[in-house]
């Protein structure tokens, strides 16, 4: 009996951000079937509705429908998305009192239907929700991930090229730590066009001249605040964030993304989850690239798992 690859993801929590994800997995048409569950039954069911309405236009179908915790038991992959618009000018680690007791509930939810997927914590702060639902689900290391730096990541490349006017996907290098104010960008890792980015910067200094990797790394840190108190919240670019980490492990694709995983013992830090450069496989988070990090970057990580971990303290 061949049995049916399931390609199955349930996202918890629909909205705006985890409403946003879902049209995203499923305008790409990356799995079979997508449940929606969210404490109002009654959103789920309208978002999954809306959804597949557009069913004629999309790339395949994809099976959309609201449900209930008892579809994690055979899902490839779990979304938490639950948690609230952020306050402006807040920090994300300030989401926890109010974050924590929804993934608490959400985790145990999750794990009673007997799930042995992957769980994408996207709820911030979302280092920390990702260390609270590694330890309360016991699932192994590599089966619990967050977002991570991944979007930092990909705001550093947009930002490098608007700076620069050139495609953003010649930017390589990554954003690490905190997904919030204590991440930094790991210059000693950016390349622009396959030259190090500093290189890049020399060799065309007066088509460059007015680039600034501080006012750069500044932009990035800062982008979601400033779109928060734009519009409120943020839900396009984290959602395109989850698409793209829902299809590197449903697909097996091995894309190294610098998603929120457990360090134990890499970069020299343990028991933390940080946004670091991660292979992504069918399995979720495996191997960690530890990178030639300069003693400045290295300080920076050890300062942002200090701050994550400190916030860790006390939630079992
Ligand atoms: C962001 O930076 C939601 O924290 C997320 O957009």
């Amino acid at each position: 009996m061949v049995t049916m690859n399931r390609n199955k993801v349930v996202i918890v929590g629909t909205g705006q951000v985890g409403a946003t994800a879902a049209f995203g997995i499923v305008t790409h048409g990356l799995c079979n079937e997508l449940v929606l569950i969210d404490h109002f039954a009654a959103k789920a069911l309208g978002e999954a509705h809306d959804l597949d309405d557009g069913s004629e236009f999309q790339d395949r179908h994809v099976k959309v429908r609201a449900g209930d915790y008892a579809d994690c038991k055979d899902a490839d992959i779990v979304v938490i998305t639950v948690g609230r618009k952020p306050p402006a000018n807040s920090t994300r680690l300030a989401e926890l009192g109010f974050t924590v007791g929804l993934v608490g509930e959400v985790v145990d939810n999750v794990m009673a239907s007997g799930f042995d997927g992957v769980i994408v914590m996207v709820s911030n702060p979302v280092d920390v929700m990702a260390w609270y639902a590694w330890k309360r689900s016991g699932l192994p290391r590599t089966q619990v991930l967050g977002t991570g730096t991944a979007l930092d990541t990909s705001r550093l490349k947009t930002i490098i090229g608007e700076e620069t006017g050139l495609d953003p996907r010649n930017v390589g290098g990554f954003v690490m730590g905190e997904h919030g104010d204590s991440q930094f960008t790991a210059w000693s890792t950016v390349s622009l066009g396959g030259k190090p980015f500093a290189r890049f910067l020399a060799d065309n200094q007066d088509r460059f001249a007015s680039v600034s990797t501080a006012e750069i790394e500044e932009k990035t840190r800062m982008r979601g605040n400033e779109i928060v108190a734009a519009k409120g919240g943020t839900n396009f670019g984290i959602a395109s964030t989850v698409a793209g980490i829902v299809q590197t492990i449903l697909w097996d694709e091995r894309r190294i993304v610098p998603v929120s995983t457990l360090l134990d013992g890499e970069y020299g830090e343990h028991d933390v989850f940080l946004g670091v450069p991660t292979e992504l496989r069918a399995n979720g988070a495996n191997e960690i690239v530890e990178l030639e990090l300069n003693a400045e970057e290295q300080a920076k990580l050890h300062h942002s798992a200090e701050l994550v971990r400190s916030y860790c303290e006390g939630l079992l």
